[in-house]
């Protein structure tokens, strides 16, 4: 990209961000986004530009104490993590996470010396991960400021965020915030982004539910992760509701079919066994929901040795666990049989009252999808007579028919609640889509065209290069379609 192209482009963006934003940004940063003099080019430097706050982000002095109790390493309007003492162990957990991720770190080289996100404020809310830092700190290097809190109270990995406070990334993420979960939010908004990035749509119903206005006015693009974040988006697009155009990061190819299904299923049996270290060989292992995230749990559990049974609501689905060689079978006669049930469906309400009263004793009950609706944790206790934590992450009930039973990670995400999420080598396509995406929104953004208010698509052309990439980062070469096969292919005349 030629300087004076850039120059431009950055001048534009600069002109559409708040007054002070816009001259933080003008400042000259220095390695990951912290400026010679030590200030950030975020956070409290941000403040004071809309005169009147109602639906604007908040000000500085604005900033609202926390909930929580407990020690923080804190500077406000920066970063708030548990513990800043951590970040050596993140540190080198992001390296380790960068080894394993060769398309990501190869976009990152491509495009760190045109800086194609410069002048640009990303705001974004995923699960804390090594795999995440490694996609925050690519942000970086290619130019935005980028603020970042958790998804999910049980999934933000205290030393990962240690070391992304400590690189300059303003960061507020701490392992088991329950209490300041929206605070966290709230803080990266603060940053008054241009661009979002959402697992789960907290922060894009945030943006659009407190400050609509700003919503509508100054962001130019998001993206989302997940199964039910997208679900959301469109439910939210459909009422007329979605103020910014979003790509939905969940429905690519590289991402829907390889991280929900090989990454949950890997991932989950990971937390499972971190949990409770049972045997899975000869366990009647329920699955609720035979989608991506369902089959990818099925099929690993299968070659643990378990029996696998599996409750559905769409035929198409069950009748390929049936084809699998799996039971299909109602969630009222599921209970009765399944020794381990994991929910995998983005619905509420799965495993009820009635199925925990003809669940065998012991029973070990979790779950994968994205929320924590899936187990109905508030009927459980109605039929409770006592709680012990057996071991972390590890919660028994003990009924008032004396049977027992045992939730996992409070009924969130086992995998990322008590195990580390998924495989690098995984999250590394799912993470390049998140970027190349964001390098959409960018380009267009600085090539003055605007992108209707919908929930995107992801360009095929993006799977396909993510795939290809992969596989040659892999050391694996594909055939490619001879001139006389494409013709075939293009031949409505040819017959038998
Ligand atoms: N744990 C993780 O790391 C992780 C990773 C990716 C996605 N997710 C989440 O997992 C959930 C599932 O995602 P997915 O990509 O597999 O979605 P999907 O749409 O591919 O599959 C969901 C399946 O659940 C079934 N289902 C819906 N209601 C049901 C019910 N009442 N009983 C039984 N089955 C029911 C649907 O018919 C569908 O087949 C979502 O919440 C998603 O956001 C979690």
């Amino acid at each position: 990209m030629a300087t004076a192209t850039k120059k431009a482009m950055a001048k534009k963006a600069a002109k559409a961000a708040p007054k002070a934003v816009a001259k933080a940004a003008a400042k000259p940063a220095a390695k990951n986004g912290v400026h010679k003099n030590g200030t950030r080019t975020n956070g409290a430097t941000t403040n004071g530009v809309h005169k009147n706050g109602a639906s604007k982000p908040a000000a500085k002095t604005a900033i609202p104490p926390k909930k929580g109790k407990g020690s923080f390493s804190e500077v406000p309007g920066k970063y708030c993590v548990r513990d800043i003492s951590l970040a050596e162990e993140g540190r080198k957990l992001i390296q380790w996470a960068e080894s394993r991720m060769p398309v990501l770190m190869h976009l990152r080289d491509k495009y760190k010396k045109s800086q194609p996100l410069k002048g640009l404020r990303l705001a974004g809310s995923l699960h804390v991960t090594k795999e995440t830092a490694v996609l925050v700190e690519t942000f970086a290097a290619l130019g935005a400021e980028v603020s970042w809190s958790g998804c999910n109270p049980l999934s933000t990995s205290d030393p990962v965020a240690a070391a992304l406070a400590k690189g300059g990334i303003s960061i507020f993420a701490w392992y088991g915030n329950h209490e300041d979960f929206y605070w966290c939010i709230e803080r990266t908004i603060d940053l008054k982004p241009n661009l979002t990035l959402d697992d789960g749509c907290d922060l894009i119903n945030t943006v659009h539910e407190k400050y609509a206005d700003y919503a509508r006015k100054e962001v130019i693009g998001g993206t989302e992760e997940t199964t039910t974040g997208v679900q959301r988006l469109r439910a939210r697009a459909g009422a007329g509701r979605l103020f910014y155009p979003v790509y939905a990061v969940n429905d690519a190819i590289t991402k829907w079919d390889f991280d929900n299904v090989y990454g949950t299923g890997q991932s989950t049996l990971d937390g499972i066994l971190r949990a409770t270290s049972v045997m899975f060989a000869g366990k009647n292992f329920v699955v609720a929901g035979h989608g991506h995230c369902g089959q990818g749990v099925a099929k690993r559990a299968k070659g643990m040795g378990s029996n696998i049974i599996i409750t559905e609501v769409k035929a198409t689905s069950a009748i390929k666990g049936v084809l699998e060689g799996y039971r299909v079978m109602t969630m009222d006669e599921a209970a009765k049989e399944g020794d381990i049930f994991c929910t995998a469906t983005g619905v509420k309400d799965i495993i009820r009252k009635k199925h925990f009263l003809s669940m065998k004793d012991g029973a070990i009950v979790c779950n994968t999808g994205h929320y924590d609706a899936e187990i109905n944790l508030k009927e459980l206790a109605e039929v409770t007579k006592s709680k012990r934590t057996i071991r972390e992450n590890c919660e028994e009930y003990t009924l008032k028919n004396g049977n027992k039973i045992y939730v996992l990670a409070e009924g969130r995400l086992v995998n990322l609640a008590a195990a580390e999420g998924h495989p690098s080598e995984v999250m590394d396509m799912s993470f390049s889509n998140q970027l190349m995406c964001h390098l959409e929104l960018a380009a267009a953004y600085k090539a003055g065209k605007k992108l209707p208010n919908q929930v995107l698509d992801i360009d095929p052309a993006q799977d396909e290069f993510i795939a290809e990439t992969k596989l040659r980062t892999m050391g694996m070469a594909m055939d490619k379609l001879t001139k006389d096969q494409l013709s075939y292919i293009n031949d409505y005349n040819a017959g038998t």
